[in-house]
């Protein structure tokens, strides 16, 4: 009878610790989901904050007709960067005051791509995409066309482009422009 009244006496304390644990599990669980969550919603945040205009040279730097690759500051970096803050782009000078300024990144999975003048392509050296000199795809696994930054040339002739973000198929630097091939 007395063992009887000790089991009574001991099974509730006994489920009360499996409740709390479960709950403990419960909300872990829970914080450890929530985490991916959380840092995808302040990504999206941080990401929001505009794009800037970036120097990229005076525009007689640049012959008409040819691509060049230029290098430049990412205008969004930390000091704790380090080489990281280099950003580079090419800049396709087609005529007079038209430009076209291509992400070096390739629109698969964002390798850097090489510039090759003799045949007039881009070739990304990840997964063999290609792309012809005016960015459009000319065959390979990417989606669509190179990446290109909005240009202005200012009062005094300096060629900018306004950047700042990794370019994503999801969020390019600048969307085409109607009847534009991307
Ligand atoms: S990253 Fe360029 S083809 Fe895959």
């Amino acid at each position: 009878m007395a063992e009887a009244c000790e089991k009574t006496a001991e099974n509730p304390t006994r489920r009360r610790i499996l409740e709390w644990t479960a709950i403990g599990l419960g909300i872990i669980s829970t914080l450890v989901l929530a985490i991916p969550i959380l840092s995808y919603l302040v990504g999206m945040l941080i990401r929001r904050q505009p794009d800037e205009w970036i120097d990229l040279g005076p525009v007689k730097k640049f012959p008409v007709g040819q691509t060049l690759l230029v290098e430049f500051l990412n205008p969004k970096a930390q000091p704790w960067d380090g080489l990281t803050q280099k950003a580079s782009a090419y800049v396709r000078h087609v005529q007079a005051e038209k430009f076209q300024v291509f992400a070096i990144n390739c629109a698969h999975l964002g390798c850097p791509v090489s510039w090759f003048p003799a045949s007039g392509l881009f070739m990304c050296p990840c997964h063999g995409g290609v792309y012809y000199e005016d960015g459009s795809h000319a065959s390979g696994p990417p989606p669509r066309g190179l990446f290109e930054y909005d240009y202005q040339i200012t009062a005094q002739g300096t060629l900018q482009i306004k950047g700042g973000h990794l370019p994503t198929l999801q969020d390019p630097m600048r969307k085409p422009r109607p009847g534009e091939k991307a």
